[in-house]
């Protein structure tokens, strides 16, 4: 599959699941054989058995640690509400991972990374995985209380839509997330930066924006809804650009992960993009 790791479908046991913030939940599941991923991977959870949902539901893996993975959610309906009440020892359905990555950084780069609300995943785990002095790490949420800060140590630039709850010690700029990287004249120009980004659409409209801008290159990560996860289904196409001809690809497949430049349904709205913020 593309260099990319073995997808594993198995039922783990959550070993951990609670708030890190006032929005972010964190579930840690112990499966019974080493999980890897590249960053930017998803994975597909669900109950198994008799309690087991229509559709599985899509996560971003946050870290891996040997046969643990990790997720990073907010509740907003029937499949997260039911993850939050997941108590340490109930099984859980882990499919993945699954999806292309982001693609890990060539000698001379510098990376910006943009993530708003639960689009913090894939750029935190690039991070973890291969952030340096010189790349920049930006994460946006709607006030301080949303913020995980007990994962995002000092590098991270913090945004937020409304000031408060911001612990002390602590910084954020209030504000969309994509001015903390346009006010850095450090950045600017370089045909060697690459941005990426994933969130909501204002933020990835405001990030393929800011990118052409600088002529950077930038890649940003989708959250469609999905059925499969794995290409089957057809239920996330997205619209992508080879040269002149414009195709349907799947968002699971094919992405989550694409070049911003190849995204006409992005690149069309990113002119009059006048927002970054983190409204996930
Ligand atoms: C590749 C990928 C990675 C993702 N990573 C994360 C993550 O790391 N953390 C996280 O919290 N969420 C992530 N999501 C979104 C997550 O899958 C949805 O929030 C979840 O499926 C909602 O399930 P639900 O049953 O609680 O909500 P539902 O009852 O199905 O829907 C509730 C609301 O959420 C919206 N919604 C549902 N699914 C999606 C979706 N896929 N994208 C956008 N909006 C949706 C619905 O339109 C509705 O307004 C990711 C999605 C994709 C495709
Ligand atoms: S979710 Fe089924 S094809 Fe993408």
């Amino acid at each position: 599959m593309n260099g990319r790791p073995a997808p594993l479908a198995c039922v783990g046991e959550v070993i951990a699941n609670g708030l890190v913030s006032s929005a972010f939940h964190r579930l840690d599941i112990a499966l019974d054989r080493v999980f890897t991923f590249q960053p930017g991977q998803f994975v597909m959870i669900n109950e198994p058995g008799p309690l087991a949902w229509t559709f599985s539901r899509p996560f971003s893996v946050l870290a891996a640690d040997d046969r643990i993975v990790s997720i990073l959610y907010r509740v907003v309906g029937r499949g997260t509400q039911a993850m939050a009440g997941l108590a340490p020892g109930r099984p859980v359905s882990v499919l993945g991972p699954l999806g292309e990555p982001f693609p890990a950084p060539v000698d001379g780069q510098t990376t910006v990374l943009l993530g708003g609300g639960v689009g913090l995943p894939p750029v935190y785990a690039w991070w973890q995985r291969w952030g340096l002095d010189g790349d920049v790490a930006c994460f946006g949420a709607r006030d301080g209380g949303e913020v995980p800060w007990g994962l995002l140590g000092g590098p991270w630039r913090i945004s937020v839509d409304s000031p408060g709850c911001v612990p002390a010690g602590r910084q954020a700029t209030t504000g969309v997330v994509t001015s903390l990287v346009d006010r850095d004249d450090a950045l600017r120009g370089g045909e060697r930066t690459v941005l990426l980004a994933c969130g909501p659409q204002p933020l990835l409209r405001a990030a393929a924006d800011l990118a052409r801008r600088r002529g950077w290159r930038c890649l940003v990560s989708l959250e469609e809804h999905m059925g499969c996860g794995y290409g089957v289904c057809k239920g996330c196409v997205v619209r992508v650009a080879d040269g002149d001809t414009v195709r349907n690809a799947t968002c699971c497949h094919d992405g989550p992960v694409f070049d911003a430049a190849r995204l006409p349904d992005l690149a069309a709205e990113a002119g009059g993009a006048d927002a970054g913020g983190a409204k996930a």
